[in-house]
């Protein structure tokens, strides 16, 4: 493998327009820290970069809808991303904004390098616009039919419910976000990348430079390229985003997929003055930590933007993960079904480590997973209890009591021994290997197999026995634990970094590197540790029931809330309404229509006159009940035939979410015949 001088570690930027939950920090924050981390340790020359991505459809649409501006929204929620972050040990070099001034600069900069060299194609085209609020529709702000699945409330960009890529042209009767209105098409100026062009180029350099890539990119990418690329927009009509820096551009912005990456650029900008020697030399290495969702932007569209630009290194890596799920459910922020970063940590103050460690141990690294709240329980008091705690403590309380705490010298060592002390360095490289191939799952795996060994050494040789008939051989036995442990104290750093620095200053171990990890003198004779404490504490049924309860509450809001929110129809105006003659009237005679399970015919004295209507409520209703009873019609429907009877007008009926068939009827009595308006 080639060797690079020094790393470049990008972790997708995310959007300003919500809080942090697991999925993020399982798909994209926890890997590339465990990434940094381990790289830092090593002693690498390595910068992490993230910062949020503030521009976008879904933020504009946020604050139109809380009725505040997007500068709001997004001040928010960055403050609150960033400490968020903070809080749980990612330690991103510089945590930077997409509206910042230095990005508004290095996004106009990059586009008008493009401008200039000709890269971009400029057309003409039909689009969308929204005639009653006066702007083009862009993405999100148009609303339609899915071609594919139907789905009523599909987005110009995509549909949510099959997943489907769209642009507004696929929708099925489309209308505008803003007004609920019938959208025209209108003519409309933009910039286009032709990703066409770059085709052949991208196929070398992904589909046959890039064959290390992880399987799920790899093939992501080559289904982009098997399919065809084309021309894609670099510029949208909307005022939110940095503006087009040319002078017949007013009113139009930069796509926020062209800016948001260069975001990474304006974010090292702002970091060090020194970031062309991170962008520019060759012997950067370039890696891009994102979700799945994210692969067509890193893995095809910016290398073409990077490439065309001309100066600047490639990705060498993008180990994009699959999607974590929550107890079976997709995570959603609309629907709220998710664990927010910054609830957690409120509610588990002191407890980072155990949430990174469960995301890690599950992490979506080849197929999507799940996050259940039992695992989480299951996976604090069964591993990092009882494995991981139980070692470190058993170790540090023995060489306390028999040896007031200083690290005894080792006799001569049996075979036993000698295969512990071997295992050390093959766990500790293989470790490290899973790190550098992005394998973290299998990583923290080996890494907590060196603690089963610690647990099983200490179990086979049983120290506390040996203690009165051969101290010499206890002597070997805890001087071995203390080293596996100073061991875990280095490994485990890139994955639980509150408990090794806790562990670390126990055992009194400072000035290391990783490649200190795997020696077997990293403590020696005579050394001072202390007795330490409980790493990991056991987290109790109850602690777990609340947040399971919390959960399903927010099932039962949602179910309320989706059942009783059919979706809205279109507006009519108050002209249509009134040419509905919608009248109080009484049922006379009710009974059923032979031969039909839904029907009655029921006859109606409707004030004007007496007449028949057939209606689909003999499932909801007995005949007889009904008699007496004032109800509400449309009284100008056009007359129906209905298995041979004419019906004169429509019973009004509530329908419930289940399908539930429910009569209206006036609050009080009332004259028959009178109009309802
Ligand atoms: N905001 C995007 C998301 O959450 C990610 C942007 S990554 C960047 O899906 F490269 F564009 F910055
Ligand atoms: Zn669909």
């Amino acid at each position: 493998m080639k060797k690079f001088k020094r790393y470049l570690i990008t972790s997708a930027l995310p959007y300003a327009n919500g809080p942090i939950h697991i999925g993020h920090l399982a798909g994209v924050y926890v890997p590339s820290d465990i990434y940094t981390r381990y790289l830092r340790l090593k002693g690498e020359d390595v910068i992490s970069i993230c910062g949020s991505d503030e521009h976008g459809v879904p933020i504009t649409l946020k604050a139109r809808k809380e009725g505040i501006t997007p500068q709001q929204v997004v001040d928010r929620y960055h403050e609150m991303n960033k400490k968020a972050f903070e809080d749980f040990g990612i330690a991103f070099d510089i945590y930077s904004r997409t509206t910042n001034k230095i990005h508004y600069e290095t996004a106009s900069e990059f586009f008008l390098k493009l401008y200039n060299k000709g890269e971009f194609i400029e057309k003409t085209s039909l689009q969308y616009y929204d005639t009653e609020a006066g702007c083009f529709l862009a993405d999100r702000y148009i609303i339609g039919e899915c071609p594919h699945c139907h789905n009523e409330n599909a987005y110009g960009d995509q549909c949510e419910k099959c997943g489907s890529s769209l642009s507004p042209s696929d929708l099925i009767n489309p209308r505008s976000a803003i007004s609920g209105s019938q959208p025209v098409l209108k003519e409309t100026l933009h910039w286009y990348l032709p990703l066409d062009k770059y085709e052949p180029w991208l196929k070398k350099w992904i589909l046959e430079e890039h064959t290390e890539w992880k399987p799920n990119v790899y093939g992501q990418c080559k289904s982009w390229l098997d399919q065809g690329l084309q021309p894609r927009a670099v510029s949208r009509d909307l005022d939110w985003g940095v503006p087009v820096p040319l002078k017949n551009a007013s009113g139009k912005v930069l796509y926020v997929w062209f800016d948001a990456p260069i975001g990474y650029i304006s974010a090292t900008k702002e970091l060090t003055p020194e970031w062309e020697k991170y962008w520019k030399d060759p012997e950067t290495r370039l890696i891009h930590f994102i979700g799945k969702d994210n692969i067509v932007f890193h893995c095809i569209i910016f290398p073409v933007m990077l490439k065309a630009e001309g100066s600047f290194i490639l990705p060498d890596n993008v180990p994009a993960n699959e999607f974590l799920n929550l107890e079976n459910d997709k995570i959603s922020t609309s629907r709220n079904w998710a664990v927010w970063l910054h609830e957690y940590l409120e509610e588990f103050p002191g407890k980072q480590d155990v949430l990174r460690y469960t995301l890690c141990a599950n992490a979506p690294e080849t197929k999507d997973n799940d996050f259940t709240w039992k695992d989480f329980q299951a996976r604090n008091n069964n591993e990092l209890v009882a494995i991981l705690g139980n070692f470190i403590n058993r170790t540090l309380v023995l060489t306390n009591n028999y040896f007031s705490g200083r690290v005894p010298e080792p006799g001569i060592l049996n075979n036993p021994d000698k295969e512990v002390l071997d295992e050390i360095s093959r766990l500790t490289k293989a470790t490290g290997e899973a790190i550098e191939n992005f394998r973290f799952r299998e990583g923290l795996k080996e890494a907590m197999n060196l603690a089963r060994l610690g647990n099983k050494y200490l179990a086979d040789t049983e120290p506390w026995k040996l203690i009165k008939t051969d101290p010499d051989r206890v002597k070997t036995i805890i001087n071995i634990s203390l080293q596996i442990t100073a061991n875990l104290s280095i490994i485990l750093e890139p994955f639980l970094p509150f408990s090794m620095k806790r562990l670390r200053e126990w055992i009194n171990l400072s000035n290391f590197t990783w490649n200190d990890a795997g020696k077997t003198e990293l403590l020696p004779p005579g050394h001072q540790v202390s007795k330490g404490g409980l790493l990991f504490e056991k987290i109790d049924d109850e602690t777990i029931n609340r947040q399971i309860e919390k959960l399903m509450k927010t099932r039962r809001e949602n179910e309320t809330v989706s059942a009783a929110a059919s979706p809205l129809k279109e507006p009519v105006s108050y002209e249509d309404f009134s040419r509905m003659d919608i009248r109080t009237a009484t049922v006379l005679e009710a009974e059923r229509v032979p031969k039909t399970n839904k029907l009655l015919k029921l006859k109606i004295d409707c004030g004007t006159d007496i007449r028949t209507i057939v209606s689909g409520i003999a499932e909801y209703y007995e005949p007889e009940t009904l008699v007496g009873k004032q109800i509400l019609i449309i009284a100008n429907l056009e007359p129906r035939k209905i298995k041979g009877i004419e019906s004169r007008g429509m019973i009004l009926m509530a329908e419930e979410p289940g399908g539930k068939l429910v009569l209206v009827s006036p609050v009080e009595k009332t004259d028959n015949g009178s109009v309802v308006k």
